[in-house]
Protein backbone atom coordinates (compact mmCIF):
# COMPACT_ATOMS: atom_id res chain seq x y z
CA UNK A 1 0.00 0.00 0.00
CA UNK A 2 2.84 2.34 0.99
CA UNK A 3 4.83 1.69 -2.60
CA UNK A 4 2.22 2.84 -5.08
CA UNK A 5 2.17 6.85 -2.76
CA UNK A 6 6.44 6.61 -2.59
CA UNK A 7 6.41 6.05 -6.21
CA UNK A 8 4.02 8.90 -7.12
CA UNK A 9 5.60 11.46 -4.63
CA UNK A 10 8.82 10.52 -6.07
CA UNK A 11 7.48 11.43 -9.75
CA UNK A 12 5.99 14.35 -8.62
CA UNK A 13 9.59 15.61 -7.51
CA UNK A 14 11.23 14.79 -10.53
CA UNK A 15 7.65 16.70 -12.98
CA UNK A 16 8.62 19.88 -10.49
CA UNK A 17 12.43 19.80 -10.85
CA UNK A 18 12.21 19.37 -14.82
CA UNK A 19 9.99 22.76 -14.92
CA UNK A 20 12.05 26.14 -15.56
CA UNK A 21 9.64 28.55 -13.76
CA UNK A 22 9.12 27.06 -10.14
CA UNK A 23 6.21 28.95 -8.25
CA UNK A 24 7.90 29.80 -4.96
CA UNK A 25 5.87 27.32 -3.36
CA UNK A 26 7.26 24.81 -5.13
CA UNK A 27 10.86 25.53 -4.66
CA UNK A 28 9.26 25.14 -0.81
CA UNK A 29 8.24 22.24 -0.85
CA UNK A 30 11.46 21.02 -2.70
CA UNK A 31 13.47 22.11 -0.07
CA UNK A 32 11.16 20.10 2.43
CA UNK A 33 11.82 16.36 3.29
CA UNK A 34 9.02 14.56 2.18
CA UNK A 35 6.30 13.63 5.12
CA UNK A 36 7.68 11.02 7.14
CA UNK A 37 4.78 8.08 7.08
CA UNK A 38 3.88 7.65 11.28
CA UNK A 39 5.79 5.15 12.34
CA UNK A 40 4.41 2.21 12.67
CA UNK A 41 4.95 -0.41 15.23
CA UNK A 42 7.27 -3.37 14.55
CA UNK A 43 5.05 -6.27 14.51
CA UNK A 44 2.48 -4.58 12.51
CA UNK A 45 5.48 -3.87 9.90
CA UNK A 46 6.25 -7.59 9.76
CA UNK A 47 2.61 -8.31 8.82
CA UNK A 48 1.11 -9.80 5.50
CA UNK A 49 -1.38 -7.38 4.46
CA UNK A 50 -3.91 -10.32 4.06
CA UNK A 51 -7.47 -8.78 3.28
CA UNK A 52 -10.77 -10.48 5.29
CA UNK A 53 -11.80 -12.72 2.67
CA UNK A 54 -8.26 -14.04 1.80
CA UNK A 55 -7.66 -14.51 5.24
CA UNK A 56 -10.97 -17.10 5.70
CA UNK A 57 -10.58 -18.41 2.37
CA UNK A 58 -6.58 -19.48 2.73
CA UNK A 59 -8.10 -21.21 5.68
CA UNK A 60 -10.16 -23.12 3.63
CA UNK A 61 -7.43 -24.14 2.15
CA UNK A 62 -5.80 -26.12 4.74
CA UNK A 63 -9.49 -27.37 5.74
CA UNK A 64 -9.27 -28.42 2.20
CA UNK A 65 -5.97 -30.47 2.58
CA UNK A 66 -7.36 -31.98 5.73
CA UNK A 67 -10.13 -33.45 3.80
CA UNK A 68 -7.79 -34.74 1.64
CA UNK A 69 -6.05 -36.62 4.15
CA UNK A 70 -9.38 -37.92 4.71
CA UNK A 71 -10.44 -39.03 1.52
CA UNK A 72 -7.18 -41.08 1.57
CA UNK A 73 -8.10 -42.50 4.64
CA UNK A 74 -11.62 -43.48 3.11
CA UNK A 75 -9.46 -45.20 0.08
CA UNK A 76 -7.21 -47.36 2.10
CA UNK A 77 -10.18 -48.19 4.33
CA UNK A 78 -12.10 -49.45 1.27
CA UNK A 79 -9.25 -51.04 -0.22
CA UNK A 80 -8.47 -53.07 3.10
CA UNK A 81 -4.58 -51.12 3.01
CA UNK A 82 -2.87 -50.37 6.19
CA UNK A 83 -2.21 -47.14 7.38
CA UNK A 84 -1.48 -44.87 10.33
CA UNK A 85 -4.45 -44.14 12.70
CA UNK A 86 -2.29 -41.61 14.20
CA UNK A 87 -2.50 -38.85 11.25
CA UNK A 88 -5.92 -39.05 11.71
CA UNK A 89 -5.93 -37.90 15.39
CA UNK A 90 -3.47 -35.10 14.74
CA UNK A 91 -5.70 -34.53 11.09
CA UNK A 92 -8.87 -34.14 13.35
CA UNK A 93 -6.85 -32.37 16.18
CA UNK A 94 -5.87 -29.66 13.77
CA UNK A 95 -9.35 -29.32 12.56
CA UNK A 96 -10.68 -28.55 16.16
CA UNK A 97 -7.65 -26.47 16.94
CA UNK A 98 -7.46 -24.25 13.78
CA UNK A 99 -10.55 -24.77 12.15
CA UNK A 100 -13.54 -25.14 14.71
CA UNK A 101 -12.06 -23.50 17.55
CA UNK A 102 -10.43 -20.43 15.46
CA UNK A 103 -11.62 -20.26 11.71
CA UNK A 104 -15.78 -21.08 12.24
CA UNK A 105 -15.23 -19.26 15.64
CA UNK A 106 -13.86 -16.39 13.53
CA UNK A 107 -17.44 -16.65 11.25
CA UNK A 108 -19.69 -17.19 14.39
CA UNK A 109 -18.65 -13.86 16.20
CA UNK A 110 -17.60 -11.47 13.32
CA UNK A 111 -19.16 -12.73 9.76
CA UNK A 112 -22.60 -14.12 10.25
CA UNK A 113 -24.03 -11.78 13.10
CA UNK A 114 -23.64 -8.55 9.63
CA UNK A 115 -25.86 -11.05 7.74
CA UNK A 116 -28.37 -12.02 10.55
CA UNK A 117 -28.20 -8.74 11.69
CA UNK A 118 -29.04 -7.18 8.21
CA UNK A 119 -31.27 -9.82 7.49
CA UNK A 120 -29.47 -11.28 4.78
CA UNK A 121 -28.32 -14.44 3.54
CA UNK A 122 -30.10 -15.53 6.87
CA UNK A 123 -30.75 -18.73 5.76
CA UNK A 124 -27.55 -19.76 4.81
CA UNK A 125 -26.24 -18.88 8.01
CA UNK A 126 -28.53 -20.79 10.43
CA UNK A 127 -27.52 -23.78 7.63
CA UNK A 128 -23.72 -22.90 8.37
CA UNK A 129 -23.71 -22.46 12.10
CA UNK A 130 -25.56 -25.86 12.13
CA UNK A 131 -22.97 -27.34 10.15
CA UNK A 132 -20.62 -26.22 12.39
CA UNK A 133 -22.01 -27.62 15.43
CA UNK A 134 -22.33 -31.06 13.47
CA UNK A 135 -19.01 -30.83 12.39
CA UNK A 136 -17.75 -30.79 15.87
CA UNK A 137 -18.94 -33.77 17.15
CA UNK A 138 -18.03 -35.57 13.56
CA UNK A 139 -14.46 -34.55 14.33
CA UNK A 140 -14.61 -36.08 18.04
CA UNK A 141 -16.07 -39.44 16.50
CA UNK A 142 -13.27 -39.15 13.78
CA UNK A 143 -10.64 -38.94 16.51
CA UNK A 144 -12.01 -41.24 18.80
CA UNK A 145 -12.76 -44.01 16.32
CA UNK A 146 -8.89 -43.48 14.50
CA UNK A 147 -7.85 -44.21 17.95
CA UNK A 148 -10.03 -47.26 18.89
CA UNK A 149 -9.74 -48.74 15.05
CA UNK A 150 -13.00 -49.03 14.57
CA UNK A 151 -13.08 -48.55 11.21
CA UNK A 152 -16.38 -48.75 9.58
CA UNK A 153 -17.85 -46.09 12.09
CA UNK A 154 -14.27 -44.16 11.71
CA UNK A 155 -14.86 -44.60 7.25
CA UNK A 156 -18.35 -43.26 7.55
CA UNK A 157 -17.66 -40.36 9.79
CA UNK A 158 -14.80 -39.17 7.65
CA UNK A 159 -17.10 -39.48 4.47
CA UNK A 160 -20.08 -37.43 6.58
CA UNK A 161 -17.58 -35.01 6.96
CA UNK A 162 -16.21 -34.41 3.68
CA UNK A 163 -19.85 -34.54 2.27
CA UNK A 164 -20.89 -31.61 4.32
CA UNK A 165 -17.46 -29.60 4.14
CA UNK A 166 -17.04 -29.49 0.94
CA UNK A 167 -20.66 -27.38 -0.13
CA UNK A 168 -20.07 -25.95 3.37
CA UNK A 169 -16.71 -24.05 2.26
CA UNK A 170 -17.58 -23.94 -1.55
CA UNK A 171 -20.87 -22.14 -0.70
CA UNK A 172 -18.89 -19.47 1.61
CA UNK A 173 -16.20 -19.01 -0.94
CA UNK A 174 -18.48 -18.12 -3.79
CA UNK A 175 -21.80 -16.22 -1.75
CA UNK A 176 -21.08 -15.56 1.77
CA UNK A 177 -17.98 -13.85 1.78
CA UNK A 178 -18.74 -12.03 -1.64
CA UNK A 179 -21.60 -10.61 -0.58
CA UNK A 180 -19.87 -9.27 2.75
CA UNK A 181 -18.92 -6.36 0.33
CA UNK A 182 -22.57 -4.93 0.31
CA UNK A 183 -22.75 -4.69 3.72
CA UNK A 184 -19.78 -2.99 5.55
CA UNK A 185 -17.89 -0.13 4.26
CA UNK A 186 -14.26 -0.11 3.09
CA UNK A 187 -12.55 0.85 6.13
CA UNK A 188 -14.97 -1.52 7.93
CA UNK A 189 -13.76 -4.92 5.52
CA UNK A 190 -10.03 -3.12 6.23
CA UNK A 191 -10.50 -2.69 9.95
CA UNK A 192 -12.05 -6.85 10.52
CA UNK A 193 -9.13 -8.09 8.66
CA UNK A 194 -7.04 -6.11 11.12
CA UNK A 195 -9.11 -7.70 13.87
CA UNK A 196 -9.14 -11.25 12.45
CA UNK A 197 -4.79 -10.57 12.47
CA UNK A 198 -4.68 -9.46 16.16
CA UNK A 199 -7.38 -12.69 17.15
CA UNK A 200 -4.64 -15.02 15.11
CA UNK A 201 -2.08 -13.58 16.96
CA UNK A 202 -3.39 -14.01 20.63
CA UNK A 203 -5.15 -17.06 19.96
CA UNK A 204 -1.81 -19.31 18.18
CA UNK A 205 0.88 -16.93 19.31
CA UNK A 206 2.09 -16.10 16.17
CA UNK A 207 0.93 -16.53 12.45
CA UNK A 208 -1.54 -19.11 12.99
CA UNK A 209 -2.54 -19.92 9.37
CA UNK A 210 1.98 -20.84 8.85
CA UNK A 211 1.83 -22.89 12.07
CA UNK A 212 -1.36 -24.41 10.36
CA UNK A 213 0.18 -25.01 6.78
CA UNK A 214 3.27 -26.49 8.73
CA UNK A 215 1.16 -28.99 10.42
CA UNK A 216 -0.63 -29.99 7.55
CA UNK A 217 2.07 -30.22 5.26
CA UNK A 218 3.81 -32.74 7.60
CA UNK A 219 0.36 -34.67 7.54
CA UNK A 220 0.51 -35.27 4.21
CA UNK A 221 4.08 -36.14 3.80
CA UNK A 222 3.65 -39.05 6.94
CA UNK A 223 0.06 -40.03 4.94
CA UNK A 224 2.36 -40.00 1.59
CA UNK A 225 0.02 -37.70 -0.22
CA UNK A 226 2.75 -34.68 -0.37
CA UNK A 227 3.76 -35.56 -3.45
CA UNK A 228 1.63 -33.07 -5.47
CA UNK A 229 2.98 -34.85 -9.11
CA UNK A 230 1.19 -38.07 -7.75
CA UNK A 231 -2.59 -36.33 -8.81
CA UNK A 232 -1.47 -35.30 -11.85
CA UNK A 233 -2.74 -38.18 -14.64
CA UNK A 234 -0.29 -40.15 -16.65
CA UNK A 235 -1.81 -38.73 -20.05
FE1 LIG B 1 -18.15 -22.08 8.12
FE1 LIG C 1 -15.41 -21.27 6.69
Amino acid sequence: MKTPRRTFLAGTASLVTSTLALPLSALELQKKPAPKAAPKKKKEEEEEDVSTNEDLMREHGVLNRILLIYDEAMRRIQANEKFDGAVLVKSAGLIKSFIEDYHEKLEEDHIFPRFEQSGKLVELTVNLRAQHAMGRRVTERIAATAKSGDMQTLSSSLAAFNRMYRPHEAREDTVLFPALHSLVSRHEYDAMGEEFERIERKTFGGDGFDMAVDQVTELEKQFGIYDIAQFTPAK
